[in-house]
């Protein structure tokens, strides 16, 4: 709870900095955020994770969402007939309230997963940002070649010429969907079947930054 206290004093200190000293123009966008940030409703969706709302929060730091954690698999079957979900999705629907004037970009999620892949088989891993009703995305796709059997880590940041914008005076929801594939699916003679799974995200959250609407 303290952090929360020093934070803006951190960024006052931060700002004041030389001009030299700034890397680069996004820090000092990140710096900037409105104040009082809610998020209206996270609500889950897709064969990977099924229906599940949850309620609204408050934004003690305007550049963090905290979303609820969940897993899901993709798995091919031990044999063609026995194949399972061989692509299964979760779709996360995170609806902000953003203050007018202000838009938001989605800048960092972090995931974490395990694999079992037998030899000539491969995992993917894609995740596909979007802001419902808008037809920019942006996606970021990890390819596992079999034999690999063990944990990974993927940590998705999106530089600033790749960042897609909420509109302005929009109540769009920021859309994270989150698909897994195993393929081929070829007879696998391997008494564990083929599988990729993702843990999402790692931490429970999930980074934004703003801009005022120009
Ligand atoms: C996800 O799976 C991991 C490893 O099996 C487990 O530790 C964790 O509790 C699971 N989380 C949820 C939300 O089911
Ligand atoms: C969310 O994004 C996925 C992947 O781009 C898309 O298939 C789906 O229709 C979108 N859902 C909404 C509600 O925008």
């Amino acid at each position: 709870m303290h952090l929360f206290h020093y934070f803006p004093l951190f960024a006052g200190l931060a700002a004041a900095l030389p001009a030299a000293n700034a890397p680069s123009s996004h820090l000092k966008q990140r710096q900037s955020a409105p104040q009082g940030v809610q998020v209206a409703e996270i609500a889950y969706s897709g064969s990977g994770c099924g229906a599940k709302s949850y309620p609204a929060q408050s934004l003690s730091d305007p550049t963090t969402i905290s979303v609820p954690k969940t897993n899901f698999t993709a798995e091919a079957g031990k044999s063609q007939a026995q194949v399972v979900d061989t692509r299964t999705t979760c779709q996360i629907l995170i609806k902000v309230n953003q203050p007018s004037g202000w838009q938001y970009s989605i800048a960092k999620a972090d995931y974490y997963g395990r694999v079992h892949l037998p030899a000539g088989v491969t995992g993917i891993s894609t995740t596909t940002y979007s802001f419902s009703g808008d037809t920019k995305k942006v996606s970021k796709a990890y390819y596992f070649d079999g034999p690999f059997d063990g944990l990974y880590y993927r940590n998705d940041r999106i530089v600033d010429t790749d960042r897609i914008w909420s509109a302005c005076g929009s109540a769009a929801s920021l859309n994270i969907t989150a698909e897994l594939r195993v393929a081929p699916l070829t007879g696998q003679s391997s008494t564990r079947p083929a599988s990729i799974e993702i843990f999402a995200p790692l931490g429970g959250k999930v980074g934004i930054s703003w801009r005022t609407c120009t």
